[in-house]
């Protein structure tokens, strides 16, 4: 794969789900890849599948500013640069306003947008520095339209996508990259973060009947990466094809 192979990857949210297959996938096309998220157990899995000259486990929370400081500088320390960072981590605790599920409010909040601002704040003085980089934001087609049961995670998942068009807009001239992948339903453990009675199981039935597989995401995310450096995807929005809003 082009403009793939040797680049470093620093991935949050790889301990399962769409970051863990886009390893994957970037490990096979020839990069290294940075693994941050919690479950440092599943991180060290995933770095003996794929071998420890290819991947590196980071136990990072990303809504803790310091710890997502520490995981970028020590990615950057082990491989030498930083290419691509791949703002993956996320929830999605769907639930009505009324029922007024105040902690999930505000950790979807902090974990989808402060723990995305947080990774840009940490990585874009390496790439300033490095006078190339590709940032890569992971809104949703709840970054496109909102339903009755999501208005926090729609909240979060547009206002990703305006922090990811402001950058775009702000690091042209340094001639950095920013992508945007908006996924519908794929296969992951996202649903397991849905815990309000009565969505829970709709939203489950959902995934069971229409998700498809987290590699159409990874091939999405490394497509982004090929192109030359002077090719700029900006944003990719992608569904399963029955998946009818
Ligand atoms: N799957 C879909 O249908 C879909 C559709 C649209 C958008 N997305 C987006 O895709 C992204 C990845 O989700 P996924 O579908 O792959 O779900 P997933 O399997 O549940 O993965 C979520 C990842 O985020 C990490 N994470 C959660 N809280 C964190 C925290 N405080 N600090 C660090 N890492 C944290 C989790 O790791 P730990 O728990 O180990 O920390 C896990 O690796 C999310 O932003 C999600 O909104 C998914």
């Amino acid at each position: 794969m082009e403009n793939v192979a040797g680049k470093v990857v620093v991935i949050t949210g790889a301990s399962s789900g769409l970051g863990a297959e886009t390893a994957r996938h970037l490990v096979e096309a020839g990069a290294k890849v940075a693994l941050g998220a919690r479950r440092k157990d599943r991180l060290d899995a995933l770095v003996d599948e794929l071998g420890s000259d290819n991947a590196r486990a980071f136990q990072v929370d990303v809504t803790k500013r310091e710890q997502v400081e520490a995981f970028v500088k020590g990615s950057k320390e082990h491989f030498g640069r930083i290419d691509v960072m791949l703002h993956n981590a996320g929830l999605m605790p769907m639930a009505p306003l009324s029922m007024n599920r105040y902690d999930e409010w505000e950790q979807c909040i902090d974990v989808n947008l402060k723990g995305v601002l947080y990774g840009v704040g940490a990585v874009l003085p390496i790439m300033k520095e490095q006078g190339s980089g590709q940032n890569i934001f992971v809104s949703s087609v709840a970054g496109h339209v909102v339903n009755s049961v999501s208005a926090v995670y729609c909240a979060t998942k547009f206002g990703v996508r305006a922090i990811a068009e402001s950058l775009r807009q702000e690091v042209k001239e340094d001639g950095l990259r920013t992508t945007i992948l908006s996924p519908g339903a794929v296969e992951s453990e996202l649903p397991g973060s849905v815990k309000a009675e009565g969505v829970q199981e709709a939203i489950a039935d959902f995934y069971e009947k229409q998700a498809i597989p987290a590699s159409s995401f990874a091939r999405a995310a490394v497509y982004a990466i090929s192109q030359p450096e002077e090719v700029d995807i900006n944003e990719i929005l992608f569904r399963p094809t029955s998946q009818t809003f």
